[in-house]
């Protein structure tokens, strides 16, 4: 094993790494093998390719390879004193404290929010027509998460003056703000104002909820509490026995809200561009939709979605072609062996889910979209452990998977039980030029509605 940074290949410079950094990637792994050493600028970047690799990042503890610096741009957006600006072990416990929102009980609760959404959403459409698809879901996945995440307050009273601010944050988070972060650029300024306003407005909900839980707790008869993320965190205490304050409990919010809004409304998009370009996948999600109403009735629960197998596996092959999330980052602080060399302290050590998910060594046929290679007796049974990347993995494997996965198959669920639905023109490519890669272009569907509208006096 060679112990030094000279042991790892290198290759590439910052022109072919700005121009094309996953072709880069992939002329670096066919040349080097799974481990090799990209220098941009001056930053050597050390990518992880292939189950042994992946391993090797994933396994690795926060001591060993950090996230504080790499995502640090995140910053100006979730604020002071949370995620990656807290210490680590408060990190952690903030993390841990998140968390408890998103675990099966508190699923469970989700559901009939997120159905309420879709219903009400899809029920405005008109009779027949075209829409674009990306527009269309990205619009839905802000309404379900700011109420299931933000809270009944922000989705009934404030939800276009939150849309608003939200928006001002998204544009503060270009390319440019990961090298720059406090760059005093307009579309920064106006994310540090729409931060600042974000908490203003919860200041007053906040106030209440605590009042409400304090008479609550006095035994005064005041309405039961909410069951959505912010009370949870309301309700939650450090291990110390501190409450997080208003501060910390908004930049949560927005935390759980970045993570999960363009990730879920990118892979609902791409799910429903490939299952509609396939007659033999769309059949078998139409009949198990007429399987499952037939075993667990016309509602749709936590447990008839979990039924759902032909949707599930869908959503998962879509995250292994399409990741929207196509490289993961860890700053490297202690020399990390992997496949016979060492990664030095300093190297920012990069795991490519976008080229991982394509490499044949790992998935049989990788251009293919086939999502019965999930399917019970196939080739996972025989995938080493971290081949699959959709949610990343180890410890800090993505905690909103099982939100997301809910969230994306109600949407199907509604629209297929709903309409006829065919897609329109080619599949659009990934634009891999954008902080959060989805569809680049058109993503047109024509619909027709096969059953009358749910709600009275819809358009
Ligand atoms: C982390 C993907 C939805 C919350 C991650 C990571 C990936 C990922 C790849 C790992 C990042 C890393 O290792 O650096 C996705 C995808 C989603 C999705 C593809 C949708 C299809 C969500 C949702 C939430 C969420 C809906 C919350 C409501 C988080 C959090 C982390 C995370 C809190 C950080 C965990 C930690 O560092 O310990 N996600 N995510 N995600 N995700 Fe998701």
């Amino acid at each position: 094993m060679r112990g030094h940074c000279e042991g790892l290949p290198l290759v590439g410079n910052v022109v072919a790494f700005m121009r094309d950094p996953l072709g880069l990637v992939r002329r670096g792994h066919a040349a080097r093998g799974g481990v090799f050493t990209i220098r941009i600028a001056h930053k050597r970047m050390t990518f992880l390719l292939g189950a042994a690799p992946h391993a090797a990042f994933f396994r690795a503890t926060d001591e060993q390879l950090d996230q504080t610096e790499v995502y640090r741009f995140s910053v100006p957006v979730f604020g002071r004193g949370v995620v990656y600006d807290a210490p680590l072990p408060v990190r952690l416990q903030q993390f841990r404290l998140l968390s408890l929102s998103l675990r099966v009980n508190m699923l469970e609760t989700y559901v009939p929010m997120m159905v309420g959404e879709c219903v009400a959403f899809f029920d405005a459409w008109a009779d027949d027509g075209e829409v674009e698809l990306f527009e269309a879901l990205s619009q839905l996945i802000i309404l379900t998460a700011s109420r299931c995440l933000m809270g009944r307050e922000i989705r009934e009273n404030l939800f276009g003056e939150v849309s608003r601010l939200i928006h001002d944050l998204d544009e503060g988070m270009q390319p440019l703000s990961v090298l720059a972060p406090y760059l005093p650029t307009p579309a920064h300024a106006r994310r540090d104002a729409a931060r600042e306003e974000l908490r203003a407005l919860y200041t007053p909900i906040i106030k209440a909820r605590r009042a409400a839980d304090a008479a609550r707790a006095a035994g005064e008869a005041v309405p039961p509490s909410e069951d959505d993320m912010l009370q949870t965190l309301l309700e939650s205490r450090y291990r110390d026995g501190r409450a997080m304050d208003d501060n910390e409990v908004v930049g949560m919010l927005v935390a759980a809200l970045f993570a999960g809004q363009h990730t879920s409304s990118i892979t609902s998009t791409w799910t429903g561009l490939e299952l509609l370009r396939s007659p033999t996948q769309l059949a078998a999600a139409l009949a198990e939709q007429d399987a499952v109403r037939a075993s667990h009735g016309e509602e749709l629960t936590y447990s008839s979605l979990g039924a759902m197998d032909v949707l599930h596996r869908a959503m998962k092959e879509t995250l292994r072609m399409y990741p929207p999330l196509i490289f993961l980052l860890r700053k490297v602080l202690s020399p990390r062996p992997v496949g016979g060399y060492t990664i030095p302290v300093g190297d920012v050590a990069m795991v490519s889910t976008q080229v991982s998910g394509r490499l044949p060594e790992l998935f049989d046929n990788p251009d293919v979209w086939d999502p019965e290679r999930f399917a019970p007796g196939r080739e996972e049974d025989r995938r080493a452990p971290f081949s699959y990347l959709g949610f990343g993995g180890g410890r800090h494997g993505c905690m909103g998977e099982g939100f997301a996965y809910l969230q994306v198959k109600t949407i199907w669920a509604v629209l297929l039980r709903t309409f006829e639905l065919t897609a329109v023109g080619p599949l659009p490519l990934p634009d891999f030029g954008a902080m959060v890669v989805g569809p680049k272009g058109a993503t047109t569907v024509r619909y027709r509605r096969r059953v009358p509208r749910a709600t009275a006096g819809a358009a």
